[in-house]
Parts: C-alpha cells; sequence; structure tokens
C-alpha cells in the first residue's frame, strides 16, 4: 500500500525513494521547459505562498517565491526585519497570523532544529490547511537544496533519476559539520547510488562518516583523488561556537579549490558551490568562473525548477 500522502514538506528521509526520483524527474522535465523558454502550466492559480525567512538568504527566498510565481500563485515575501518579529512575537504567533490570511503554502526558514515541526503542530492544532516546506533548517537539512543539487547533475550529465549515478562520485569539500546543504546533498545523492567523499579540516568533519557516505578526509587532495564532481561549501561562521583556528589564509591554503589542486579530482572534473561564496577562500574565481566545468549558474536555474515540482507535487498530492 502507498504511503499516505504528505501534507507538509519537511525532509528528504521522509519522502522515500519513489518520491525523491519523481519529484527529480518532474524538475528535469520543468527544467527542459524552462531552458526553452516555455512557460508551465498554471496549476497554482488562485493559491497564496507566504515565504518567511528567518535567517537570510538570497536564491532560496528568490526561488521559492519566482517557482511559485511561474506556477501562477501569489506570493508575499513577509519582511522579518520589519515584522512584528521584532516586537517580541514568537514564532507560532507569526505563522499562525499567516494561515489566519489565507496562507496555503509557507516557505519557513529557521535557525533553530525543530522550528519546522513547531509550525506544522501550530497550524495543525488550529485547523488551517497551510502547507509548510522547509527552506533550511539550522544545520539539520536544507531539503529543497538536495534536490537541486542532484537534479543539477543529473541534467549536466543527461540522465534519468533511474538511471542513477552509480558509476560517479562526488566529493564535498569544505564546512561539512555546519552544513544543511551537506546534509540534505547526502541524503539525496546516496539514492541515486553516488559514490560520496567528504573532506575538511577535522574540527569541521562529523565525528562520524553519515549514513551514504564511503569516505571522510582531511588532506584535500586525498579527499579530491577520484571525484567526478567536487561540491565545495563556505565555512559557517554563525554556526561556530569557536572560530575555526584557521586563518582564511591558510584555509585557502590547505582547502582552496583552485585550478592546481582539482588536478587532483578525474580530468573535467564537474565544480558546485550552493552560494553564497566567499571568493579566495573556499575557492578560486578561475574554478567558479569556468564555465566549461562550473555548475553553479546551473545549481541557481535548478533552484528555480525544483522548487517547482515540489510545489507543484504538495498541490497535486495531497
Ligand atoms: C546555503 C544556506 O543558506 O543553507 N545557501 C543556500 O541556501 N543556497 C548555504 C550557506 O548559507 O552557505
Amino acid at each position: 500500500m502507498a504511503p499516505p500522502p504528505l501534507r507538509h514538506f519537511t525532509d528528504i528521509a521522509s519522502l522515500g525513494q519513489p518520491t525523491i526520483f519523481e519529484l527529480l524527474d518532474r524538475s528535469l522535465v520543468l527544467r527542459r521547459q524552462f531552458d526553452d523558454r516555455e512557460y508551465p502550466a498554471q496549476t497554482l492559480v488562485g493559491k497564496l505562498q507566504y515565504n518567511l525567512f528567518y535567517e537570510n538568504s538570497t536564491r532560496t527566498n528568490l526561488s521559492f517565491e519566482v517557482a511559485a510565481k511561474r506556477l501562477g500563485a501569489m506570493v508575499s515575501m513577509v519582511p522579518v526585519a520589519a515584522s512584528s518579529v521584532h516586537k517580541g512575537e514568537s514564532l507560532t504567533d507569526t505563522v499562525l497570523t499567516l494561515a489566519a490570511q489565507g496562507a496555503d503554502i509557507l516557505v519557513l526558514r529557521a535557525t533553530e532544529p525543530g522550528t519546522i515541526y513547531r509550525a506544522i503542530a501550530a497550524v495543525e492544532a488550529e485547523g488551517y490547511p497551510t502547507h509548510i516546506i522547509n527552506a533550511g533548517e539550522g544545520a539539520l537539512g536544507h531539503p529543497t537544496q538536495g534536490l537541486l543539487d542532484a537534479g543539477t547533475v543529473l541534467h549536466a550529465l543527461g540522465r534519468t533519476a533511474k538511471e542513477g549515478l552509480r558509476d560517479i562520485t562526488l566529493t564535498i569539500a569544505g564546512d561539512i559539520l555546519h552544513s544543511r546543504v551537506a546534509a540534505s546533498a547526502i541524503e539525496v545523492f546516496a539514492q541515486l547510488g553516488t559514490t560520496i567523499k567528504l573532506v575538511g579540516p577535522a574540527s569541521l568533519l562529523p565525528p562520524e562518516a553519515p549514513k551514504g557516505v564511503k569516505t571522510m578526509h582531511e588532506d584535500l587532495e586525498s579527499g579530491l583523488h577520484g571525484a567526478d564532481i567536487v561540491m565545495t561549501l563556505r565555512i559557517q561562521k554563525e554556526r561556530m561556537q569557536t572560530g575555526l583556528g584557521l586563518s582564511e589564509a591558510d584555509y585557502h591554503h590547505l582547502f582552496g579549490v583552485t585550478l592546481k589542486t582539482l588536478k587532483a579530482a578525474k580530468p573535467n572534473a564537474l565544480v558546485m558551490h550552493p552560494g553564497p561564496m566567499n571568493r579566495g577562500v573556499e575557492i578560486d574565481d578561475a574554478v567558479a568562473d569556468d564555465m566549461s566545468r562550473s555548475l553553479i549558474r546551473s545549481q541557481v536555474t535548478q533552484g528555480v525548477v525544483a522548487r517547482m515540482a515540489v510545489l507543484e507535487w504538495l498541490h497535486q498530492h495531497v
């Protein structure tokens, strides 16, 4: 028997492989339309979406807005800095205010782990039909980012989700410990059969390799060895209790992805970065701007279509 439909979009683990593959493949169809400048079917006309972001964002916030608008929804971006949040309003009161205004969809980004479930509990307790979507929750997860990252690779290689990435090695380099991007990427890429390696300074690696990860490395060269795809990550200073213990220059020297250090990966290895990039720290200009190998702009485009796929899916399956 099929599992009950999910009312909310909280994390990758609760989706299961068939849904993950369905969302990836749908995002690839939407990507083809996007690349051909075709207009998608307006499946969300009349729906109201609020974006409530308690952390800064450029790509995720705007792509959720653009994705919903491309599908015909109305979107309001809650101006958190100028809202009653700064008059001491609690998260649940803010969420319930938006639900009471008729929010069909609430896209929520939060700092505290557990916030997404608190918001869901609040709307469900009062019987609102609002669907809540996780747009990044502390260091815990960023499920739509995981879908867009894997979708970007499938698109670049011209594959479907079922064809998978069993012959592909992905190295994720940098601050893995504090990265919700890494957490969700590992979950989605593992479903596609990808060989996953992590590399970074010991202080930025998890104490044990997460499920789905083959090896962890503290030395960039061995971490990059054999990689077809290299995903670089920003050092998330805002999530560190103490400093990194390394200057940015030293970090760049040891872990920066540059034309030189990339030689350890497979020839023509492709490079990803979720943004925002700190150029000259985790990645060099020459790599970031090399259009023959950088997927960074493609990730941004895939961000729109991956979120469209999630919005359509919530609408159709609930
Ligand atoms: C990231 C995030 O906010 O989780 N960016 C993104 O969503 N594309 C990564 C980061 O903040 O470094």
